[in-house]
């Protein structure tokens, strides 16, 4: 994990002398305060936000957003889920304020991923069905990882799926956090073209196979 800090840390540096958008310096200045929750040094691009978004029924779908960070993802959500059945979670405050002036009609909370249980309205516990998660769920701590995932199983439903990219070739879960939630991961697809270039996984509830018979 200090390894993969170290060479995003080294990316950074580098694309700040390459010269780089306000956007992008911002998230690189952020990164840089708190490299292992931010977990990125660039917004993704809309190659990774299109694949993030495009398995997504917007006529089925109560949708949580996790980490929106500057909001590719969110832009994404917002031209395809109602209002009313998207919420967008970001704890950075800095990044919170920039989504708020970004879409100022949609619902952004500035809240800690593992106290979701606490903010999303109780009458859709158990009714959310899509989480879209930009967390950097690697090298965030691993008690971190656990409260989260703790904190979305009390507001899924049981056949929730998460959709969850990585730089890493492995599933981004830990496999202990995914069985803790009772779900499995497939592959989905690669972003080519992402800084760095990313990989997209989908985790469904895993099928018990039934022994009594
Ligand atoms: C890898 S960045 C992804 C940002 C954006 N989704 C993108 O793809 O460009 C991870 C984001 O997760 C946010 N984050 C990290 N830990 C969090 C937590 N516990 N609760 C809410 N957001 C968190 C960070 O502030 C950051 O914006």
């Amino acid at each position: 994990m200090k390894t993969n800090i170290i060479n995003l840390l080294l990316l950074s540096i580098a694309i700040i002398i390459s010269g780089c958008s306000a956007e992008q310096s911002t998230f690189v200045g952020e990164f840089m305060s708190n490299p292992s929750a931010i977990g990125a040094i660039a917004p993704s691009s809309e190659e990774l936000a299109e694949i993030m978004v495009e398995n997504i029924d917007p006529a089925n779908s109560i949708v949580i957003e996790l980490g929106a960070g500057t909001g590719p993802f969110t832009e994404k959500l917002v031209a395809k889920i109602p209002k009313d059945k998207l919420f967008i979670v970001e704890n950075n405050t800095t990044f919170y304020q920039h989504l708020v002036k970004r879409f100022p009609d949609q619902t952004v909370l500035c809240v800690d991923a593992c106290e979701l249980d606490k903010h999303i309205p109780e009458h859709l516990h158990g009714k959310i069905n899509v989480v879209v998660s930009g967390l950097p769920f690697r090298s965030l701590p691993a008690d971190v990882a656990t409260k989260i995932l703790s904190s979305l199983k009390k507001v899924c439903s049981v056949n929730f799926k998460l959709i969850q990219f990585t730089y890493f070739k492995e599933p981004p879960l830990p496999l202990a956090e995914s069985e803790m939630l009772g779900i499995s991961p497939t592959y989905y697809k690669l972003s080519p073209n992402n800084t760095p270039a990313a990989h997209v996984w989908i985790y469904n509830p895993t099928i018990v196979a039934d022994t009594s018979k």
